[in-house]
C-alpha cells in the first residue's frame, strides 16, 4: 500500500444544495411552536399601535379577535393575553385582575366563546398591569420604612386572579410575578375551584431586564423604580436552575425562560434538566431592536426574525413566545 496523506475532511459537502441542507437540518421551527402575546385595552374604540413595537397593537375586542384569527390561520395554536385597564380602574391591590368584569377576564370569556378549543388561551397572571404603583405584588412598608413587595400577601391575589382567568375560559395561566411559592399556591386554588385541566406555564427564570422597556409602553405601566427584589439578577445562572426545579416540584406544567436571546445559556441549562416543556419569551426589547435596525435598512427583518427564532429553538426551547409569531408562521407556510 502506498503511503497516502489523509484525505481532507470536507464538512462543506453537507452544505452543497438547499436539499442537502434541509436533509441535515437539526432544528426545525413549526408554526405551532409559536405563541403570540397580545394586548387587550379597556376604553379605546380603535386599536393603537405601540410606537416602540411596530406592528404590535393595544387591541379592542374586535381587533383582538381579528388578529387572533389571522394567527390561527397561519398555524399558531396559542395566544397570550395581557390586559391594559383604564387608569381609573387601577388600585394598590390590582383588584380588577380578579374580577369577572376586569378587562382581561372579559376578553378571555369572549375569546373562548369565539375560538373554543381551537386556539389555546393563555393569560398573564400578574398584577403589574392592574396596580397603580405598577409592581407585580402588594407593596407595604417594612419596619425600616422601605417599600417592599409582600410575597405571601401577593400569593392570595394571584390565586384569585388565576381562578378568575380559568373561570373566564383560559386554558393556561402564566404567573410572571416571580413570587416564591406562586405555582403551588395557584395550583391549589385552581384545583379547589375545579380547574384541574387548566395548566400553568411558570415564568421560572425571569430576569430583571432592560429589554422589557417597550412592554411598559405597551401596557401603560405605572412603575417607578425597578423589580430587582423579585426578578433575577442578569449576572446569575445557578438560581435559574433552582427556580426551575422549585416550579416543577410545585406543579408547573411548562416552565419558561425570559428574555430569550440574551439568556440562551440559561435556556440551554434549564432545558437540559427539565422533564416538562420549556418555553422562552422573545421579549419586547428583542423585537424592538430587530425592527428598529430593519427600519434603518441595517438588517433584513425576515432573515433575522427566522434566525433568532431558530436560535432560541436550537438552544432548547419547545415553545417560543414572540411578537413575530404570525409573521414567522406565514414564512414557515410558504
Ligand atoms: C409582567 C410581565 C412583563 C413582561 C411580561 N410579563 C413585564 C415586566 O416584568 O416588567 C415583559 C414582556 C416583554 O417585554 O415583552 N406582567
Amino acid at each position: 500500500m502506498t503511503d497516502q496523506p489523509t484525505p481532507l475532511r470536507r464538512p462543506r459537502r453537507l452544505r452543497t444544495s438547499p436539499a442537502m441542507r434541509e436533509l441535515v437540518a437539526e432544528t426545525t421551527l413549526r408554526p405551532a411552536d409559536l405563541i403570540l402575546p397580545m394586548f387587550i385595552a379597556d376604553g379605546i374604540d380603535a386599536p393603537r399601535e405601540i410606537s416602540s413595537m411596530p406592528g404590535v397593537h393595544q387591541h379592542t375586542l374586535d381587533s383582538l379577535k381579528r388578529a387572533a384569527h389571522e394567527a390561527l390561520e397561519a398555524g399558531v395554536r396559542c395566544v397570550d393575553l395581557f390586559g391594559v385597564p383604564r387608569e381609573e380602574d387601577k388600585d394598590a391591590d390590582g383588584t380588577a385582575s380578579g374580577e369577572e368584569h376586569g378587562v382581561l377576564n372579559r376578553a378571555l370569556a369572549a375569546m373562548r366563546e369565539e375560538f373554543g378549543d381551537d386556539l389555546l388561551l393563555m393569560a398573564d397572571t400578574c398584577l403589574d398591569e392592574f396596580t397603580d404603583h405598577g409592581h407585580c405584588g402588594v407593596v407595604r412598608e417594612d419596619r425600616w420604612g422601605r417599600a417592599v413587595v409582600d410575597n405571601d400577601a401577593t400569593l392570595e391575589l394571584y390565586q384569585a386572579m388565576a381562578v378568575a382567568q380559568a373561570d373566564a375560559g383560559a386554558h393556561i395561566v402564566s404567573p410572571s410575578g416571580m413570587m416564591d411559592g406562586q405555582i403551588r399556591a395557584i395550583r391549589a386554588a385552581l384545583d379547589a375551584a375545579g380547574h384541574q385541566d387548566v395548566s400553568i406555564m411558570a415564568y421560572s427564570a425571569k430576569y430583571a431586564s432592560a429589554f422589557y422597556g417597550p412592554f411598559r409602553e405597551a401596557v401603560g405601566s405605572s412603575l417607578q423604580g425597578d423589580r430587582r427584589t423579585y426578578q433575577q439578577d442578569p449576572a446569575n445562572l445557578r438560581e435559574s436552575l433552582l427556580e426551575a426545579e422549585l416550579d416543577i416540584e410545585e406543579g408547573a406544567d411548562f416552565i419558561m425562560v425570559k428574555p430569550a436571546m440574551p439568556y440562551l445559556d440559561v435556556l440551554a441549562a434549564v432545558a437540559q434538566l427539565s422533564p416538562v416543556p420549556v418555553a422562552a419569551y422573545q421579549v419586547s426589547g428583542e423585537y424592538a431592536m430587530l425592527q428598529a435596525a430593519a427600519q434603518n435598512g441595517w438588517l433584513d427583518l425576515e432573515a433575522v426574525m427566522m434566525e433568532s427564532l431558530t436560535s432560541i429553538k436550537r438552544a432548547g426551547a419547545n415553545q417560543i413566545l414572540t411578537y413575530f409569531a404570525t409573521d414567522a408562521a406565514r414564512v414557515l407556510n410558504r
